[in-house]
């Protein structure tokens, strides 16, 4: 992470744009260094695509690359706290929405990062925040000291609910992971059209980083068929890095531990760590 500038700028310093008014400074600080978090939504509608192993794998791989990294579990099943072995945490995401603690508190330390962890509570919170103004804002709005990382990647549940919308409201971008099979494809026609109306309703550009192909096989001609179908009808890039079918990578949370960590050696971690190179060279 770039260091933390001591120039300060008047944030009432700026330009009057069609009466709106453009602060200065975020241009003054991303030239001075400032350090600003990168909240990346790891996403997709459908269920099993492998949102919660790219968020976990991903994110213990840029940690390793010496990247702070901030993991936010916001899904109600709790799978990624549960792969990290996370059972008594000192509160949960639950805990953190609904205002009985505050996020710094539930913050558990893994691999190198900070995990704030998921817990089954939060499917009331969901219900609870239905009721709410600005419930759309409430992740975002709890996530606390976001600059002291360099990237925070959020793991959302496949539904279009409140939390996931809390998910994709908090995102500076999104990251689809995707397995290779037919279904996947459809299910991502849906969720396009989700971001879409997502980008009408909440004006809010919402880039998408790009699509990871998990569970890729280079010996089956579906994964290679499907790869192509999704480069051809859909404009989005697509990480050159694959995520290959690994054993390995599903065993690894019955370890309580990325892949990265737990076989650094097998093509999984190997995967995950190019994935993290290819990720990083991308502005
Ligand atoms: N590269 C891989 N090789 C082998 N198994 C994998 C690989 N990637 C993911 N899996 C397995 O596929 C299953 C689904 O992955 P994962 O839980 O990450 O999906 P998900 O999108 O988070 O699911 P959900 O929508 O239920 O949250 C898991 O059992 C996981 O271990
Ligand atoms: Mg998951």
């Amino acid at each position: 992470m770039a260091e933390r500038s001591n120039f300060v700028l008047s944030e009432t310093l700026g330009f009057i744009v069609r009466g709106e008014f453009i602060p200065l400074y975020p241009i003054y600080l991303s030239f001075y260094g400032a350090a600003m978090a990168e909240i990346i939504t790891v996403i997709n509608q459908k269920g099993g695509t492998g949102k919660t192993t790219t968020t976990m794998n991903l994110g213990s791989a840029l940690a390793s690359a010496g990247k702070k990294v901030l993991l936010v579990d916001i899904d109600p099943h709790a799978c990624l706290t549960y792969s990290f072995g996370i059972l008594n945490s000192n509160g949960t995401m639950a805990d953190v929405l609904s205002g009985t603690r505050t996020f710094e508190e539930v913050l558990v330390e893994r691999e190198g990062m900070r995990i704030a962890p998921a817990s089954t509570e939060l499917a009331d919170i969901e219900l609870s925040l239905r009721d709410k103004l600005g419930r759309e804002n409430f992740l975002l709005q709890s996530l606390g000291d976001k600059d002291s990382f360099d990237y925070i990647l959020i793991d959302s549940p496949p539904s279009l609910s409140i939390l996931t919308i809390n998910a994709l409201k908090a995102a500076d971008q999104l990251l689809i992971p995707l397995f290779m099979d037919v279904l996947s494809i459809q299910g991502l026609a849906g969720f396009f059209s989700t971001v879409t109306e997502f980008r009408r309703v909440f004006k809010k550009p919402l880039p998408i980083k790009g699509i990871v192909a998990v569970r890729y096989d280079d010996r089956v001609k579906l994964s290679k068929e499907v790869l192509a179908y999704i480069k051809l009808n859909f404009n989005v890039r697509i990480f050159k890095t694959k995520i290959r079918c690994d054993a390995r990578v599903a065993e690894s949370p019955s370890f309580a531990s990325s892949v990265v960590r737990y076989a650094p050696s097998s093509r999984g971690a190997k995967d995950f760590a190019s994935l993290a190179a290819e990720f990083l060279s991308i502005a």
